[in-house]
């Protein structure tokens, strides 16, 4: 059968070839423009193109578009909004550079200071923005853009100043925070890194922090056993006030009349001024022997 057809097209063809010829033929003679024929068809232009979507660029990009889709992060919108001009690398012109995006189109005042405009140096794939790779260069700035840090460990020098930035955050990875475990013992069991952090700031690690009737005391015996002890196991009221309730700041020693004022008569603290010499231990108030007598008395 599909021969047949063939043969069939080829007899209707070949009038119309012999037509043609002829026609070429006549009009060599005329001056007439020559034009190869192309039907006209300006319904194949009615509609508008939609701009590939980046899964269509993706089919041919597939690497940038992984990135894009792993670690874009905020950079995650259609392609085009970067790349306003592509396919246009000519290497005669050496364009190269001047079609690629510009960060500051966009990011119109440079997010870290005048001193960090080189964007791709530290940013090395614009695909994957937050994906920054320590280099020297970025190990050479860590104290001008964390000035914070960088101020604490030097107003308050502690052994941690001598370590450097680098020898906690350690990692390729810019930004990775180590837990204070990689390095010490907590100073009780069942101490989780939260806890640390309550009292420590590891860029002032010797600037201890207490939080008033919310700090963990527990943590207080590793050093300061006995008084714990006298405390834990105290019946005066005294055992109901958290340590750094008195203790406002870590080594300070209050006054009582800071919470009491003076609640004996004037005459008797004018010939005792010391409240200890009475109440002897202020961590183990002698009261349980007064309360056990009042009761005694009552009988
Ligand atoms: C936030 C802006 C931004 C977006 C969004 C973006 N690009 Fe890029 N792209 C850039 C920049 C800037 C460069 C030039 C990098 C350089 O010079 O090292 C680049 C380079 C490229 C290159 C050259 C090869 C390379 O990786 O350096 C290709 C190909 C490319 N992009 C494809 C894509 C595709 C495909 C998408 C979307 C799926 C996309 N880009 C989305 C900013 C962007
Ligand atoms: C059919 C495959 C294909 C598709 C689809 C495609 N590209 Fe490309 N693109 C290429 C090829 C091939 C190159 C040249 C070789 C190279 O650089 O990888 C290129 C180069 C590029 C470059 C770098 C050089 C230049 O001249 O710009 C960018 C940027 C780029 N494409 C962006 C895009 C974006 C954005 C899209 C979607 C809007 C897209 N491409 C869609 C095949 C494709
Ligand atoms: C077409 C505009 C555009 C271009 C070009 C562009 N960005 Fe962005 N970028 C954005 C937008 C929008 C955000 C999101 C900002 C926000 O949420 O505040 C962003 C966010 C970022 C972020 C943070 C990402 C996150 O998710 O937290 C980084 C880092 C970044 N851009 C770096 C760059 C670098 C480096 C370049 C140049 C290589 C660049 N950008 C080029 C528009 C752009
Ligand atoms: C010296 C290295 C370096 C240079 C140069 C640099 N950046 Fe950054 N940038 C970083 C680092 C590191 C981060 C934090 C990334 C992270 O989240 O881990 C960052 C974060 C950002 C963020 C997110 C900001 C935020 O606070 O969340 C944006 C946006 C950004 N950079 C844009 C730019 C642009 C635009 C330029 C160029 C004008 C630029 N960066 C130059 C290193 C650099
Ligand atoms: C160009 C400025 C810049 C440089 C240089 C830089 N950083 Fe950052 N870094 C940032 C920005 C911006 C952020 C905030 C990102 C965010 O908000 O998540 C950041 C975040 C961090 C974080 C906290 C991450 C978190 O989860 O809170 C650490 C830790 C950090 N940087 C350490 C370093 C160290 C160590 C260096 C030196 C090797 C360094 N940075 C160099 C800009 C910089
Ligand atoms: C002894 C270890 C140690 C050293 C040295 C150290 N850090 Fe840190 N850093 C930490 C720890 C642990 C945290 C987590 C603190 C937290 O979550 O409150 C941290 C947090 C940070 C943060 C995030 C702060 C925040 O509020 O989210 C930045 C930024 C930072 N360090 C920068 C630096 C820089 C810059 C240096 C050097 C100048 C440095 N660090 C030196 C251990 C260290
Ligand atoms: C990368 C290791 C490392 C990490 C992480 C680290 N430290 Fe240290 N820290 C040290 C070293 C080393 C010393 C000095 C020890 C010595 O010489 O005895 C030290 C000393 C200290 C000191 C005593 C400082 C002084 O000057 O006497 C305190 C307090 C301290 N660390 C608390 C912490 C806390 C809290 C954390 C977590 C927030 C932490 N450290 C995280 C390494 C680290
Ligand atoms: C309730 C507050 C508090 C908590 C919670 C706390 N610490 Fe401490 N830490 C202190 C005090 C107070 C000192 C003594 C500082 C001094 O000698 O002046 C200290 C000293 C240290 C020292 C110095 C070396 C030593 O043992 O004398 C290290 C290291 C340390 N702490 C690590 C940690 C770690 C790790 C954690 C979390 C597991 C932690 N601390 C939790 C209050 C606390
Ligand atoms: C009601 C207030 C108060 C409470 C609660 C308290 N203290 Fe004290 N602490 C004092 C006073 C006042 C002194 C000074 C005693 C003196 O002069 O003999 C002192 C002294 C100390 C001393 C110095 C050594 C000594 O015995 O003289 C240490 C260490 C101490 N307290 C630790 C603690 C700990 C740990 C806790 C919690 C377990 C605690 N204190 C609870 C008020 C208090
Ligand atoms: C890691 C050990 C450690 C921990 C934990 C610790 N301290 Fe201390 N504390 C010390 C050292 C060391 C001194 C200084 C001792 C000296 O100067 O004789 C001190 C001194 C004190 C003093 C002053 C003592 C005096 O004789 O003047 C008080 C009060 C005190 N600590 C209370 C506390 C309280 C309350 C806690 C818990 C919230 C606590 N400490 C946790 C190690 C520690
Ligand atoms: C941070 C505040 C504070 C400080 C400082 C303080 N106390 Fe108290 N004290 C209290 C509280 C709270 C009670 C319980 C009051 C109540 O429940 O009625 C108390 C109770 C007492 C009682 C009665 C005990 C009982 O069990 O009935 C005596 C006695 C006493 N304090 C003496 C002292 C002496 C002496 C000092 C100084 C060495 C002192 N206090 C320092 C807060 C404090
Ligand atoms: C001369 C000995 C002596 C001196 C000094 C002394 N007290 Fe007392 N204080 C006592 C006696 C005894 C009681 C018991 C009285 C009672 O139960 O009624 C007492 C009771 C208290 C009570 C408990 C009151 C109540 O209503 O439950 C407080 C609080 C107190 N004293 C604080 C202080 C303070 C603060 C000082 C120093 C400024 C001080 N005392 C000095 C002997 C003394």
């Amino acid at each position: 059968m599909k021969s047949k057809q063939t043969i069939f097209r080829r007899m209707l063809f070949a009038p119309g070839l012999l037509l043609a010829v002829v026609c070429v033929a006549l009009m060599a003679g005329s001056a007439s423009a020559e034009t190869v024929k192309i039907p006209h068809t300006p319904e194949l232009y009615k509609e508008t193109p939609t701009p590939l979507l980046p899964v269509q660029c993706g089919q041919c990009h597939v690497k940038q578009f992984k990135n894009l889709q792993d670690d874009g992060r905020h950079h995650q919108f259609a392609c085009q909004n970067c790349h306003k001009v592509f396919h246009a690398y000519n290497p005669r012109k050496k364009n190269y550079d001047d079609i690629m995006p510009k960060c500051k189109n966009c990011h119109l005042t440079p997010p870290h200071g005048d001193k960090f405009t080189d964007c791709l140096t530290c940013h090395a794939n614009p695909h994957t923005p937050r994906n920054v790779p320590v280099t020297k260069h970025l190990e050479a700035n860590c104290g001008n853009c964390h000035t914070a840090e960088n101020d604490m460990l030097t107003k308050f020098p502690s052994k941690h100043t001598k370590q450097g930035c680098r020898a906690c955050h350690d990692t390729d990875k810019h930004g990775v925070i180590p837990t204070c475990f990689k390095c010490h013992e907590p100073h009780i069991p069942g101490q989780t890194f939260e806890d640390c952090k309550t009292c420590h700031n590891p860029h002032k690690p010797l600037q201890i922090m207490f939080h008033g009737a919310d700090t963990k005391v527990n943590t207080c015996q590793a050093c300061h056993a006995e008084e714990y002890d006298k405390w834990s196991h105290t019946p005066s009221k005294h055992g109901t006030v958290n340590c750094a309730r008195c203790h406002l700041k870590h080594g300070q020693i209050p006054e009582c009349t800071m919470c009491h004022g003076h609640p004996h008569g004037e005459a008797l603290h004018k010939r005792t001024p010391r409240c200890l010499d009475c109440h002897l231990d202020v961590h183990n108030l002698p009261v349980k022997r007064k309360k056990e007598d009042k009761k005694e008395e009552k009988k």
